[in-house]
């Protein structure tokens, strides 16, 4: 009987990625297979997530849980960014727990697997040439690695402590990766990268200079791919021809993130964002020219340290003008070596009333938004099986919705017309 892996993802789509490698690399070399039931596992790994503080606090009681109801003999393993930034201390605050190992060594995990409690969080290791591994959750869209780390020192942000320092991988490899998974069936492919379009700024051998732009244009002569999906962008990096690309390219699907993070230019300049107010909405408007079908993303921060009334002002008017389709808002929480840790924090009753405030305007533009989308008609690439004999699928530009269907729709483009508004998920209508 083979051994069974139980596996929690959490945080970001590069988080996804490590996991299907870490499963890649147990089914090869160890012999293992999933599970879904955690007490059934012998093994347990939890792929962790330390952009905020909540999740970190998290783990330990999860961990507590797991060890009290597992098979006893069943190891434990932490991994992921949490992982790389605590390192041996979580073994300290959890004997219990086999292996630690950080986000940048997940290619080492059948090594530490046979090592009772080793810690491998090395952040300068490089993985790059480890992106691909022939494990992937859905057969429809393949999540495919671009580049590790990140250069930047947003002050706030805790990543490139985990995940050091930028290394794009050639796009040779990229381009035989997106092959690979094509000719397997998929359709749909997903860059992955803490910073997708700085692309190319450093790779870890001799290389041709390709930039991120270049790699889109290269990835797209793919024949039998329809969809190109990347994240995450940033502001910073959106020039006209990354723009212009982006928009008339018919196989980059026209959803764009851009986390804007705050609107005030005091405050993007506290988080070493490198952009103001007006570039980023110069970016929208760009943007919104050259592809007027795009929706847009974001991610926001309030009550970042030294966030004045004002300072958060500007924040809502950005998202008055630009009315996103959707936006990603969390409360500014200090993370562990980070520049920002120790600047003085805004009292954190503002910070959840501006929050609120936030996800309530938030709410109405959403609502007004999907109003408007009653009657019309998109293509819809279908991915997934859900409740009450529905399918779902995304739009071009990022809508979920869901139609009456089985299997047979899985994997196919069909047109659909929307009939009913939804806050998560719409419902539709297949055309003949
Ligand atoms: N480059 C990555 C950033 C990962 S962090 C990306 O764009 O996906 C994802 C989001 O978490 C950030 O955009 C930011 O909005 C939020 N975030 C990061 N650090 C944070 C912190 N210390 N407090 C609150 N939110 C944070
Ligand atoms: Fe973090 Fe800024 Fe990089 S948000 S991941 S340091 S672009």
């Amino acid at each position: 009987m083979s051994k069974k892996l139980f596996i929690e993802t959490l945080g970001c789509a590069m988080n996804s990625r490590d996991s299907e490698h870490m499963i890649a690399q147990l089914r090869e070399k160890e012999g293992y297979e999933t599970t879904e039931d955690f007490q059934d596992a012998d093994l347990i790994l939890i792929n962790t997530c330390s952009v905020r503080e909540r999740p970190v606090h998290k783990l330990f009681s999860e961990l507590g849980g797991f060890n009290k109801k597992k098979k006893p003999t069943a190891k434990i393993g932490v991994c992921g960014c949490t992982a790389s930034h605590l390192g041996e201390e979580i073994i300290k605050r959890a004997p219990y727990v086999n292996f630690v190992l950080g986000a940048r060594n997940v290619s080492r995990i059948t090594e530490v697997l046979h090592k009772d409690k080793a810690v491998e969080v090395d952040i300068n290791y490089d993985e790059s040439e480890f992106a691909f591994d022939d494990y992937r959750t859905s057969p429809y869209k393949a999540y495919i690695n671009i580049s590790i780390g990140c250069d930047k020192k947003c002050t706030f942000c805790i990543v490139p402590k985990t995940r050091g320092e930028e290394i794009s991988i050639p796009d040779t490899l990229i381009i035989q990766e997106a092959k690979k998974v094509v000719e397997g069936g998929a359709k749909e492919i997903f860059l992955l990268g803490q910073n997708v379009n700085n692309y190319g700024r450093r790779f870890s051998g001799d290389q041709e200079k390709v930039n991120f732009t270049e790699l889109l244009r290269r990835l797209s002569k793919i024949e039998g791919l329809e969809r190109i999906r990347f994240t995450s962008p940033h502001p910073f990096h959106m020039d006209d021809e990354f723009i212009e690309e982006f928009a008339h390219n018919p196989k980059i699907c026209k959803s764009m993130h851009m986390p804007l993070q705050s609107g005030s230019t005091k405050v993007l300049k506290d988080m070493k964002r490198g952009y103001t107010k007006e570039w980023f909405l110069n970016r929208v408007e760009k943007l919104r020219t050259e592809c007027p079908e795009v929706s847009i993303s974001t991610d926001i921060i309030v009550a970042f340290p030294g966030e004045s009334d004002e300072d958060f002002a500007d924040t809502i008017d950005v998202m008055k003008q630009v009315k996103f389709d959707q936006i990603f808002s969390f409360k500014y929480s200090p993370r562990p070596e980070t520049e920002a840790e120790h600047f003085k924090e805004v009292d954190s009753e503002v910070a959840s009333d501006r929050l609120s405030y936030l996800q309530t305007l938030n709410n109405e533009i959403h609502d007004e938004i999907n109003a408007k989308l009653i009657g019309k008609t998109y293509r819809v690439y279908f991915e997934a099986l859900i409740r009450d004999g529905y399918v779902s699928g995304r739009s071009d530009n990022n809508i979920v919705i869901k139609v009456k269907g089985s299997e047979e729709l899985l994997g196919t483009f069909e047109n659909v017309k929307i009939t009913q508004i939804g806050r998560t998920i719409l419902t539709g209508e297949i055309l003949a």
